[in-house]
């Protein structure tokens, strides 16, 4: 089959969302958003967001056949993420996309939400090119992939050792009162600062860093230092530059992300680099990476920043890449994997 049309279901998080491809062609992507619910706790509830993607499954569902123009009986298979996220979150995708597949007799795949992320920009240049250097920033996870083959063949090079960087954007926004989450918040308030006028630390790049941790990320240490340069600034009596603080914050993130990533393809002889996640989106990290794979002469795919956030599109397109690579369907009695590794993308 060259070009399967299918229907993707994501709700590892606080998106319920739901999408139609055929082939790597974007027919719908209907995201419906709990996040206003967990603003005023500073991160997701998850007891909240299993209560929403109950309540927003099936209308996100209707909209998305309607946007694509698709009856259930065109569909070739029903592509869902399977993990890693929250179980509560997870559980809820999981079912509804079992009880659409044997409700309309079709194969379902159960599919691997970070694997989406590194993905999800074949729907806009097509497949991907084999090797490729995956660069996957997410609020819950931050690591370097060599990805062999999207559908099957992924290798971690390496991995955050402490927080996510979207995690570090969120525990930054909220230690400067900014809101969640934090990452487009900062972008935002960044736009208006000096990326240079506080020198934070860049984890993990010292020459000893370097022996061990070459292609993993640290940036609790980061954290750290900005709520140290924050307090200390109080503590002085004077006013914190909070546009200031957020581009420098964002600059050490940007350049410590763009750095290993180049420093990776050159090292693993791989031409082709793949930005994936929801911090993808970010403003600065999109120049930054851009202008270092020019220098570099690597090729640079980066998904539109709607793209980027958690959506079904994503793990439909998915779907169909491991639909063409001829890959089995999940059986019906997988369950939700709250921890799946990257490496994993089909259940
Ligand atoms: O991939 P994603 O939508 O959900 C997970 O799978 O975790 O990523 C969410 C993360 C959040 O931490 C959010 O603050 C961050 O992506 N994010 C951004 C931007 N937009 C979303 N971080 C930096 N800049 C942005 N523009
Ligand atoms: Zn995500």
């Amino acid at each position: 089959m060259s070009e399967p049309l299918v229907l993707g279901i994501e709700s590892s998080c606080d998106e319920t969302s739901v999408g139609v491809v055929r082939g790597t062609q974007l027919l719908a992507n209907e995201v419906a958003s709990s996040v206003d619910l967990h603003a005023r706790f500073g991160g997701v509830v998850p007891e909240v967001a299993s209560r929403a993607h109950l309540e927003a499954i099936v209308p996100t569902l209707q909209r998305a056949l309607d946007k694509a123009g698709v009856e259930p009986a065109d569909l070739d298979a029903i592509a869902v993420t399977a993990g890693p996220g929250l179980m509560g979150s997870l559980v809820v995708g999981v079912a509804a996309a079992k009880g659409l597949a044997l409700a309309w007799n079709k194969p379902l795949y159960g599919l691997n939400h970070l694997v989406g992320h590194v993905g999800v920009d074949m729907l806009e240049h097509g497949p991907l090119a084999q090797p490729s250097l995956g660069l996957l920033v997410s609020g819950g996870h931050t690591s370097l992939l060599r990805v062999g083959d999207i559908t099957g063949d992924i290798e971690e090079l390496g991995s955050t050792t402490d927080d996510a960087a979207g995690e570090a954007y969120d525990k930054v926004a909220r230690l400067l009162g900014l809101g969640y989450p934090g990452g487009p918040i900062i972008d935002k308030v960044a736009a208006e600062g000096d990326p240079s006028a506080i020198r934070f630390p860049r984890g993990l790049t010292s020459q000893k860093d370097m022996e061990r941790h070459r292609f993993d990320f640290s940036f609790s240490g980061l954290k750290t230092a900005v709520a140290r340069w924050v307090e200390q600034r109080e503590a002085e009596g004077k006013d914190v530059p909070v546009a200031d603080v957020c581009a420098s914050f964002q600059e050490a993130v940007a350049d410590v992300l763009t750095a290993k990533t180049v420093d990776a393809a050159r090292h693993f002889g791989v031409t082709e680099v793949i930005l994936g996640g929801g911090v993808a989106a970010n403003s600065r990290l999109r120049g930054l990476l851009e202008e270092r794979c020019q220098a570099n002469n690597l090729m640079l795919r980066r998904p539109r920043p709607g793209l980027c956030t958690d959506n079904g599109a994503m793990i439909a397109v998915l779907g169909a890449a491991v639909i063409v690579a001829g890959r089995a369907p999940s059986s019906l009695d997988f369950g939700a994997v709250s921890g799946l590794p990257v490496t994993q993308v089909v259940v």
